[in-house]
């Protein structure tokens, strides 16, 4: 069952539940004071929390700089995961990265992560590049996409310019 879900900027108190999220859902994951340095640090950081049943289920991240949205993490609770938590997270980017005047948004991606891929292409991202043994932890490969109109994935042109996704 997909439980009530909110979204909400991240704060220090979150930080617990986000480090296990982390750490549940990445071979080399941050460290606490990475995320402190972001949320206290960094001018072009965006990160949020979902919340259901009263914890932490998932997070995400972005630097909004010049125009362009960099995605830094996103990562759902196991136990939560396949229930259409991370596709809304990641819509919820989409809506702050707007709000902040970017229309482009980018990532990378490992090459066998396919799960993850799959989520970016529902949301109209392409593969745009490939950056050879990105990750040093298993030398994998990581495949940059981008969305160049995040406007027209989430709706938000008119009918008829060909450029609106409807979902
Ligand atoms: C990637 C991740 C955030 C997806 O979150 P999620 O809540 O499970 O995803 P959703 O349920 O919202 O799925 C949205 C879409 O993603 C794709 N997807 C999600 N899980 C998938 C899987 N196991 N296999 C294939 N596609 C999958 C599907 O296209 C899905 O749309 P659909 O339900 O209409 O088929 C989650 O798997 C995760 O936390 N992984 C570990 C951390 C990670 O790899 N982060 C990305 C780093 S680049």
């Amino acid at each position: 069952m997909t439980e009530e879900m909110a979204t909400m900027p991240m704060t220090m108190a979150d930080l617990d539940e986000v480090m296990e999220v982390e750490q549940a859902s990445f071979p080399s994951p941050w460290s606490r004071q990475a995320f402190v340095r972001e949320l206290t640090d960094n001018l072009y950081a965006h990160y949020i929390t979902a919340r259901a049943g009263g914890r932490v289920i998932g997070y995400a991240g972005m630097w909004l700089v010049m125009g362009e949205a960099h995605v830094t993490n996103i990562a759902v609770r196991p136990e939560y995961r396949g229930r259409g938590y991370g596709e809304r997270l990641l819509r919820r980017l989409m809506e702050l990265a707007l709000a902040g005047e970017a229309n482009r948004m980018t990532l990378e991606v490992r090459k066998g992560n396919l799960a993850a891929q799959q989520l970016y292409a529902k949301l109209d991202f392409t593969p745009q590049g490939l950056r050879k043994r990105y990750y040093t932890d298993t030398n994998e490969d990581a495949i940059i996409m981008w969305n160049d109109d995040i406007a027209a994935t989430m709706g938000m042109k008119d009918a008829g310019t060909g450029a609106g996704r409807r979902s």
